[in-house]
């Protein structure tokens, strides 16, 4: 079937379409041999030789959605040039497969990746607005004038940072506080809570849309129901309705401020990734063939000579990554 170059590269899992439309204008495909830079362009990638920067693109692979309870010390990368564990050791080895945005090495909490490269466009999309909801525990305990100040924003290094909704759901000597945000700046909650006097000591991600990382265990996976992959696409469908109280003023602890994993919740029964009977050493490396992603979205050039299994395996070995 013909379809558009950026069509193309977008479902291998090569570059969001936009980013292709760059790598047109740069003359880095060729169908056939022959170089194209025309917008538009279009080609059946079962039948042309189509290649970016000489490389084959190949037909995409049924696509994969997992969801992934990061631990701490794990890097969200295809790749760590200094050898520390990294997210794609805990996954299954699958063809294209990428982590969607990213956790600080420090932050735990639910990441999604992917081999569907439209699907991770439109989850990570300021525009669609896909709350992602951190809980961070905090120094002292944030007064109500400052948890307004985090909605209204601040200025941080000369950025407009500001929090969707701002909660705080636990308070002792320190606090834990609920931030929802729809965008995934660089260090976002921790440079927030930091600028209004507050730094972070812990960072969880509890959900992303309507999926929670309830019921995963840090370090474990499952696979996303294509009902939950819909949801995450349709648009409009993340609007939360209006807080009567955004500020509790000494509210129980919630249940996805205890550690997650003590109730499981609704889609399929979570794993660990199998790898080859192995477990991460402490290189970080998983032993596979292909460590050869890099972490930006650029990176789905690769197209790795991975073994190309089907989906999430049981894993083999206990025991958490390195932290
Ligand atoms: N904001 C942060 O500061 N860190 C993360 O890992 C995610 C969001």
């Amino acid at each position: 079937m013909e379809e558009r170059l950026q069509k193309i590269l977008s479902r291998a899992g090569i570059a969001s379409r936009r980013a292709a439309e760059r790598v047109l204008a740069e003359g880095r495909i060729t169908v056939n041999g022959h170089t194209v830079t025309e917008v538009g362009t279009k080609a059946d990638v079962e039948r042309d030789d189509v290649r970016v920067d000489g490389v084959r693109v190949r037909p995409p692979q049924a696509p994969v959605y997992l969801m992934l309870n990061k631990p701490k010390g794990v890097v969200t990368t295809r790749h760590d040039p200094e050898g520390r564990p990294t997210v794609m050791g805990l996954v299954p080895a699958v063809a294209g497969l990428f982590p969607v945005g990213r956790l600080d090495v420090t932050t735990e909490g639910l990441l999604l990746l992917t081999n569907d490269g439209a699907f991770a466009e439109r989850v990570s999309h300021p525009r669609y607005e896909v709350p992602r909801v951190y809980l961070a525990k905090v120094r002292n305990v944030p007064e109500p004038e400052t948890i307004e100040r985090l909605r209204r924003g601040v200025t941080v290094d000369g950025e407009r940072l500001a929090a969707d909704h701002v909660r705080l759901v636990e308070s002792d000597k320190n606090a834990w506080v609920e931030v929802t945000l729809h965008e995934g700046k660089h260090h976002e909650v921790r440079r927030l809570l930091e600028a209004v006097g507050h730094p972070v000591s812990k960072l969880r991600r509890v959900s992303i849309g309507a999926l929670s990382v309830r019921g995963l265990e840090p370090g474990e996976f499952r696979a996303l129901t294509p009902q939950e992959v819909q949801a995450l696409l349709k648009p409009g469908s993340h609007r939360r309705a209006p807080e009567r109280s955004r500020v509790a003023a000494r509210p129980r602890r919630p249940a996805h401020a205890r550690r997650p994993g003590h109730s499981k919740g609704p889609g399929q029964a979570p794993r660990r990734a199998a790898g080859h009977g192995e477990r991460p050493g402490p290189s970080g490396r998983s032993g596979r063939s292909d460590q050869s992603g890099r972490s930006d979205r650029s990176d789905r050039s690769d197209q790795s000579g991975r073994s190309d299994r089907s989906g999430p395996r049981k894993r083999t070995h206990r025991g958490r990554p390195q932290r």
